[in-house]
């Protein structure tokens, strides 16, 4: 088979890295792909957001499945376009990955539905939604409607902060139209926790528990990041509230996408908040998480490729997912200012150290090449990944390796994982 893989971060070089094992792969293409991902794909120079191009290309390769990874390109109608093309496709339609694009929609459709998540209100009009927040209790969250790379959410501990954020959004439309509306969401407090699930609309078939940790800084502080390090399984999500989880969330919301004539394929990727009152959800993902895929595809032993090929031709229901014992962990590192501004460029080194060391991959996120020399180019740069008989040696692991590698002004979280080892003593 010829897979092309649609994405260039540390999300889409695990999945390269996983479908290279599959003895059905004979060639993968990554558009536009990363340093990393060019060892065991080859990389085309194209963008993922250019949808037309992507399907020519798949068209004059003959490609048999293609795998998308960033949701824009997916709220762009990239599968739509693809399935009326006759190309096999992994990923949810326009349609379905609006529970992605639009927060009014996936919040309205959980109530409707009956699906635990914060109270909330849904405004279009800036007066209205000043108004109502002069009746709120604090901290709240005001969250952009729309999709604003992962920087929509503003968790609010006066009524000032909520205000001022309201009109950035909303006046000085700092997302653009992904700030028409918005929604004012109840403060949760709790674990987050991500469950991921692939779907064919029809049977839904649960990944393992994943723990980001969203936070620049050590110990949750500073502004929050698209992940700065993640482990699975979370020993927090015990039998009982997997199956809680399952029976109350991902079934619900995928017969409720039936349901609104959106049906859904894909992964349907749950961010959720463990509170005193049972798990409540964040926002739906309509893609695989970044660092989530890391940690999962590190412990996952099947092959990925049935997986994907079942979901894209609906017999998901013929498929199991066997995992590794251990634990699995990812650790990033990131440019030095990230998330804000960063410095592009720098020397990466000791890549060669950890090269085929066992049960380890540094994945590339934000990286290029300069005169045969992998450098900077991003936030976050590299995902070191291994796994371990249980968290504690996984993290032991991840954390010499980590020594093994720098470039100027690199950061990483020292306690990815440390909050599920301490609680278990
Ligand atoms: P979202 O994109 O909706 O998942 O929000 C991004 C991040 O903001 C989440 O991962 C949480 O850390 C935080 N967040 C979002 N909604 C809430 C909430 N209702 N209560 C507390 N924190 C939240
Ligand atoms: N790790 C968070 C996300 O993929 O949205």
């Amino acid at each position: 088979m010829k897979i092309l893989i649609v994405g260039s971060g540390g999300r889409e070089h695990a999945l390269a890295w996983k479908i290279a094992q599959s003895p059905m792969v004979k060639k993968i293409f990554c558009a536009p792909g990363n340093p990393g991902i060019a060892e065991v794909a080859e990389c085309v120079d194209m963008e993922a957001e250019n949808i037309e191009g992507l399907y020519n290309f798949a068209l004059k390769q003959k490609i048999d499945l293609t795998v998308v990874g960033p949701e824009d390109t997916l709220t762009a109608g990239i599968v739509d376009r693809f399935r009326d093309g006759r190309l096999r496709i992994f990923g949810p339609s326009k349609r379905a990955s609006i529970i992605e694009g639009s927060k009014v929609f996936a919040k309205t459709l959980m109530k409707k539905y009956g699906i635990p998540t914060a109270d909330f209100k849904a405004f279009d009009d800036l007066k209205q939604a000043k108004k109502h927040i002069a009746t709120c209790k604090f901290p709240l969250v005001i969250k952009a409607d729309g999709l604003a790379k992962g920087k929509g959410v503003f968790v609010c501990k006066t009524l000032e902060e909520a205000s001022k954020h309201i009109e950035n959004i909303m006046n000085e439309k700092i997302f653009g139209h992904a700030g028409d509306k918005i929604v004012v969401e109840e403060f949760l407090a709790g674990e987050e926790v991500s469950i991921l699930a692939v779907t064919d609309g029809k049977t839904i078939l649960p990944l393992s528990s994943v723990q980001d940790h969203k936070a620049v800084y050590d110990g949750d502080k500073g502004p929050n990041t698209g992940g700065m390090g993640a482990y699975s399984p979370v020993p927090l999500i015990t039998d009982e509230l997997q199956y809680f989880i399952e029976e109350n969330i991902l079934v619900p919301i995928v017969h409720a996408m039936k349901k609104e004539n959106r049906s859904y394929k894909g992964v349907i990727y749950a961010g959720l908040m463990i509170t005193s009152a049972g798990p409540k959800v964040l926002e739906f993902n309509a893609r695989f998480g970044d660092p989530e895929t890391q940690v999962l595809l590190m412990r996952m032993k099947s092959d990925l490729v049935p997986i994907l090929l079942s979901t894209a031709n609906s017999n998901l229901e013929d498929v199991d997912i066997e995992w590794h014992n251990g634990t699995s962990i990812c650790v990033i590192m990131t440019s030095k200012g990230y998330p804000d501004k960063y410095e592009k460029g720098l020397p990466i080194s000791g890549l060669e150290i950890l090269k085929g060391a066992d049960n380890m991959q540094v994945f590339h996120a934000g990286t290029s090449v300069k005169n045969g020399k992998v450098i900077t180019n991003g936030g976050r740069v590299l995902g070191v990944t291994t796994i371990g008989k249980d968290l504690r040696e996984a993290q032991k692991r991840v954390y010499e390796a980590i020594q093994k590698l720098s470039f100027g002004g690199a950061h990483y979280r020292r306690d990815i994982g440390s909050k599920a080892i301490l609680r278990k003593n």
